[in-house]
């Protein structure tokens, strides 16, 4: 029988996500449809509950209801509670189960780049869910410090106090861009800037030896100043491409290889 998949959001045209599943499903061999759901902005819980009664079996969400469905699960894995957001849902024993795997997709990627985040120092920039969600998975994968620098210095001061214990294996702390200094292994670009066309113009004085931003598909500030220092890059389809194979191996038990789809 054909198994049932959907990605949810509000919009979702753009969504890249069924043809990275289809992609997966024929690599491996499992018998799979996976659709864009359009949800009402006030229909997310319906809508789920809906896919799920008619034998859905995983369900991706994203903007803007990666908290709605958070708040939705009976079950959550340790990175999903840290993350307070939940991107991947399934059905489980009669409950729903909820999982983030941006996080752990950010990793692979790095890593399918042949950087090495071992006791690696990092500065990310931008203090929202993007940035939450992926802090405990860099620490996790061995980042040993972690600068989080925020537009908005109170809320990279409060998103540290938020996580430091869940993660005491590394040293987290807060900075304002405007503060930036020092020199990273890794600058990683977590703020919107570039999905809403915005520069982001870093410090002569920081230093760094990897860029990863988050966007993809958009021109980016960041990543140009990357280039003209030289220094190795990527943008964010890899992470992509990266939590949907998450998702893919938690759903079906088959863990698709990252670098046969970048
Ligand atoms: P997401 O869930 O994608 O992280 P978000 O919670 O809206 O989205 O957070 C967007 C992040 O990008 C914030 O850290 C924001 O900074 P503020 O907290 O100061 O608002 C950051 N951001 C957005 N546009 C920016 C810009 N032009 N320059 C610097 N930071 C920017």
């Amino acid at each position: 029988m054909t198994k049932q998949f959907a990605v949810i959001g509000n919009p979702i045209e753009q969504s890249r996500s069924p043809e990275l599943h289809h992609a997966f499903a024929a690599k491996t061999g499992v018998n799979l449809d996976y659709k864009k759901i359009l949800a009402p902005l006030d229909g997310f819980e319906s809508t789920t509950k809906d896919f799920f009664a008619h034998d859905g079996i995983g369900m991706n969400v994203t903007v803007p209801f990666k908290e709605q469905a958070f708040a939705l699960c009976d079950q959550l894995t340790e990175r999903a509670k840290i993350a307070k957001a939940v991107n991947t849902l399934w059905m489980q024993d009669g409950k729903l189960f909820g999982d983030n795997t941006d996080g752990q997709g950010l990793v692979a990627a790095i890593q399918a780049l042949g950087w090495d985040l071992k006791n690696s120092r990092i500065l990310i920039l931008g203090a929202g869910g993007a940035t939450r969600g992926v802090i405990y998975p860099l620490v996790e994968a061995g980042a040993k410090q972690i600068v989080i620098a925020n537009r908005t210095l109170a809320r990279a001061e409060q998103l540290v106090s938020d996580l430091k214990d869940a993660v005491p294996q590394a040293q987290l702390s807060a900075l304002s861009l405007e503060q930036l200094v020092g020199e990273f292994d890794f600058v990683i670009n977590a703020t919107s800037a570039s999905l809403t066309g915005d520069t982001l113009q870093l410090p002569e004085c920081l230093v760094f030896h990897h860029a990863y931003e988050m966007a993809y598909g958009k021109p980016s500030s960041f990543l140009d100043q990357a280039q003209e220092r030289q220094v190795p890059s990527a943008d964010g389809f890899g992470m992509l491409v990266g939590q949907a194979i998450e998702a893919f191996s938690i759903w079906n038990g088959v863990k698709p290889e990252l670098k046969d789809f970048l």
